[in-house]
């Protein structure tokens, strides 16, 4: 399994790379991470262990996530890609809205190169589709910042297939971040088209699926869920597999598993050199 993906043709990153949106507040990823030190202790095992590549985003937090990133890690070390975005506002933990206006984009853009301490973003994605703003307009609102110098690359998060389509003739489009996980596999078609075009696809939720609800613990006999026995086998948890499987789904994929756990963080890099045989796969990809 190739271990990194080249994201815009010149940005290499480790495919296992590390979803931060947990480093806040609860409930709601709102307000900073109460255990700041330990979460940029976190966020330098992480780099450590070989990830360079962090999502987070304008919301979480809001802003504070980007904060204990840049003072965990800023300035960064050659490689290390931090990828945000613009698009969603959250007012309340429960008070979260799309707002895709040009104007709101330049600003969330220009306050996340401030909190992130970086004269120009590598990879800055759309969050969301704001339905009250024509999407060609939110889309050249980031073609306009790519022209400025201020991001390298654009992303889209949460988006269609045809959404894609419409933002490819404004600007590159250069990683899709949507719901997709071994249970959730609705973006299958997505996950193929990025393939063939070398867009990077970043699954959110990569872990969220059934099995992994704390009342279900993962590695117990018990648990007789295809991706804990095949777990067994092969001497990893259910998660690891999870993880595995999304690697060899297809080349395009790169993970951002989020936790707050170091014990998780270096289970989930490791899944990076789990193998799974075809036998493996089979018994994965089953139907029924
Ligand atoms: N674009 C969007 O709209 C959007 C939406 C949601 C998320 N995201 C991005 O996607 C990233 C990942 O999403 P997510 O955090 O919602 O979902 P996730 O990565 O699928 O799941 C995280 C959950 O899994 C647990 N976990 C992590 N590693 C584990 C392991 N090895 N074994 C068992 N449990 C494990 C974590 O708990 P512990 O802390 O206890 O490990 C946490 O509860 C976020 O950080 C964010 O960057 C984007």
């Amino acid at each position: 399994m190739k271990s990194t993906f080249m994201i815009g043709g010149d940005l290499p990153v480790f495919r296992m790379g590390y979803g931060a949106m947990r480093l806040c507040g609860q409930p709601g990823n709102f307000g900073p991470y109460p255990e700041w030190e330990s979460g940029k202790e976190l966020l330098r095992r992480a780099v450590e262990l070989g990830v360079n590549f962090i999502d987070t985003a304008h919301p979480y937090g809001p802003g504070f996530n980007e904060e204990i990133i840049s003072d965990a890690l800023a300035p960064y070390s050659g490689g290390t890609v931090v990828t945000t975005k613009g698009g969603v506002e959250k007012t309340a933990p429960d008070k979260v809205f799309a707002d895709g206006k040009p104007e709101s984009l330049r600003r969330f853009c220009e306050a996340s190169l401030r909190r992130l301490r970086l004269d120009r973003i590598d990879l800055y994605q759309l969050h969301k589709p704001d339905s009250a703003v024509p999407f060609c307009e939110s889309v050249g609102a980031l073609a306009e910042l790519r022209d400025a110098g201020k991001i390298r690359h654009v992303g889209l998060s949460n988006v269609s297939l045809a959404q894609i389509c419409e933002a490819e003739a404004i600007v590159p489009v250069c990683s899709v971040q949507n719901r997709y996980n071994f249970e959730e596999r609705g973006d299958d078609p997505i996950v193929d088209y990025c393939e063939r075009k070398g867009i990077a696809y970043l699954p959110w939720g990569p872990l969220a699926a059934k099995p992994f609800a704390p009342e279900a613990p993962l590695t117990e006999d018990s648990d007789t869920s295809r991706l804990a026995m095949v777990g067994r086998r092969i001497g990893a948890t259910a998660g690891q597999v999870a993880l595995a499987w999304l690697l060899e789904r297809s080349s395009c994929i790169v993970l951002i598993p989020g936790t707050t756990s170091p014990k998780h963080l270096m289970e989930n890099v490791q899944a990076a050199s789990l193998e799974l045989s075809r036998e493996d796969l089979a018994e994965l990809n089953a139907v029924g």
